[in-house]
C-alpha cells in the first residue's frame, strides 16, 4: 500500500501528479482557505508525510495523533509553526525551503523600503481621492534611499540579497547577526555593527532574523527610541519580532519615521488593525516569497522532500 501524504492546501496538478506517483495523497481542496484543525487532526492518524504551509501549527498534541508520520515538509523557509524538539525526540524528519525563495523575498523587503520612504501608497491613495491639486514643494516628500544607511538585522541568505541590492543604490549596509557573515561582508561591503550601534545608525531598519523565543519582540519600545526619528522599520521575517503596540505608539507619536510590514503579530490581520489608520505603514499580506515562478519551486521543493524522506533517502534541506 502507498503511504499516506496529506497535503493541507489545494496545489496545482503537477504537485498532485509528483506525489500520487509514490503516495496516496489526501489533498485539503480550498486555495485560500486553511484546513481546519479537526480536519488536520484525523487526516494525520494514519499518514506518513505531512505537507504543510506555515498557518499549520504543527505541536505535540497534533504530533500526539500521528503515529506513522515520517516527515514533515513545510512549504516555507521559516519553521516556527512546528515543534521542532518534539519532532527531533519522535525522529520525525522536518524539511523547509531555503534558496529558491531568497531572491524574491529580498526584492520585496527593498520594494517595501522603496515604497514607505517615498509614500508610493500614499500618493495613489491621494489621487483616488482627487486630492493631488497642484504640484507644490514638499507635497508627500519622503526619505531619501540611496546613500542612505541599511541596517539588516539576521544576515542569512536573504539578508546578503538584501544587502546586494542595497549596494546598487550605494548604501552603506550594516548588520547585525549570531556570528559574521564574511561572505556578506566581501560581496556587499557591509559591516558588522553591535545591535544598538545598527538601531542609532540607520535609516532603515530591516529584519530578517527567524522567530524563536530570544527573537520574540525582539523591537519593542525601548529599541524604537535608539532609532532616529527619520527611521524607517522595515519587517519581513515574522511578526512576533516586532512589539506591535510598541511600534504603534512610536510611529504615532513620531519617534520613527515609518514602517513597512509585510508580516504581523496575529496573521491575517484586520482591516480595522490599528497599525493600518496610520499614514506612515506600509503593510502588505505576507508575500515575500509570492512570485508565481518562486512558490512553485516551493511547492515542487517541498514534493521532492517527502519523496526523498519516503525512499530512504537524505533530503536536501533538512531542519532536523
Ligand atoms: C517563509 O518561507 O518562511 C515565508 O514567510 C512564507 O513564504
Amino acid at each position: 500500500m502507498k503511504p499516506k501524504v496529506v497535503v493541507t492546501r489545494k496545489l496545482p496538478t503537477e504537485i498532485y501528479d509528483q506525489l500520487s506517483k509514490r503516495c496516496q495523497v489526501y489533498m485539503w481542496e480550498e486555495e485560500e482557505k486553511p484546513i481546519p484543525r479537526s480536519e488536520l487532526e484525523a487526516q494525520i492518524k494514519d499518514a506518513a508525510a505531512l505537507f504543510c504551509m506555515i498557518t499549520e501549527t504543527v505541536d505535540a498534541e497534533l504530533l500526539d495523533q500521528a503515529q506513522n508520520l515520517k516527515v514533515i515538509a513545510n512549504m516555507a523557509v521559516g519553521y516556527n509553526n512546528i515543534d521542532i524538539s518534539t519532532c527531533e525526540a519522535r525522529g520525525i524528519r522536518v524539511t523547509n525551503t531555503p534558496g529558491v525563495l531568497t531572491d524574491t523575498t529580498a526584492d520585496l523587503a527593498f520594494a517595501l523600503l522603496m515604497a514607505t520612504a517615498r509614500r508610493i501608497p500614499e500618493g495613489m491613495d491621494t489621487i483616488r481621492r482627487d486630492e493631488w491639486n497642484n504640484w507644490s514643494p514638499f507635497f508627500l516628500t519622503g526619505q531619501d534611499i540611496s546613500h542612505a544607511t541599511l541596517g539588516i538585522i539576521g544576515m542569512g541568505r536573504i539578508g546578503s540579497a538584501l544587502a546586494k541590492r542595497a549596494k546598487g543604490f550605494e548604501m552603506e549596509v550594516v548588520y547585525n547577526n549570531r556570528s559574521r557573515n564574511y561572505e556578506a561582508e566581501r560581496i556587499s561591503g557591509a559591516v558588522f555593527a553591535s545591535f544598538d550601534e545598527l538601531l542609532e545608525k540607520s535609516d532603515y531598519v530591516c529584519l530578517l532574523t527567524p522567530y524563536t523565543k530570544e527573537t520574540h519582540h525582539l523591537i519593542g519600545k525601548d529599541e524604537l527610541q535608539k532609532m532616529k526619528k527619520t527611521a524607517i522599520l522595515i519587517n519581513v521575517s515574522r511578526g512576533g519580532t516586532v512589539d506591535e503596540e510598541a511600534l504603534y505608539a512610536a510611529l504615532k507619536s513620531n519617534d520613527i519615521y515609518a514602517a513597512g510590514l509585510d508580516v504581523f503579530e496575529g496573521e491575517p490581520i484586520a482591516s480595522t488593525h490599528p497599525l493600518l489608520t496610520l499614514s506612515n505603514v506600509v503593510a502588505t499580506p505576507h508575500i515575500g516569497s509570492a512570485s508565481v515562478n518562486t512558490r512553485m519551486e516551493m511547492a515542487r521543493m517541498t514534493a521532492r522532500h517527502i519523496l526523498q524522506v519516503l525512499n530512504g533517502e537524505d533530503p536536501d534541506h533538512l531542519v532536523v
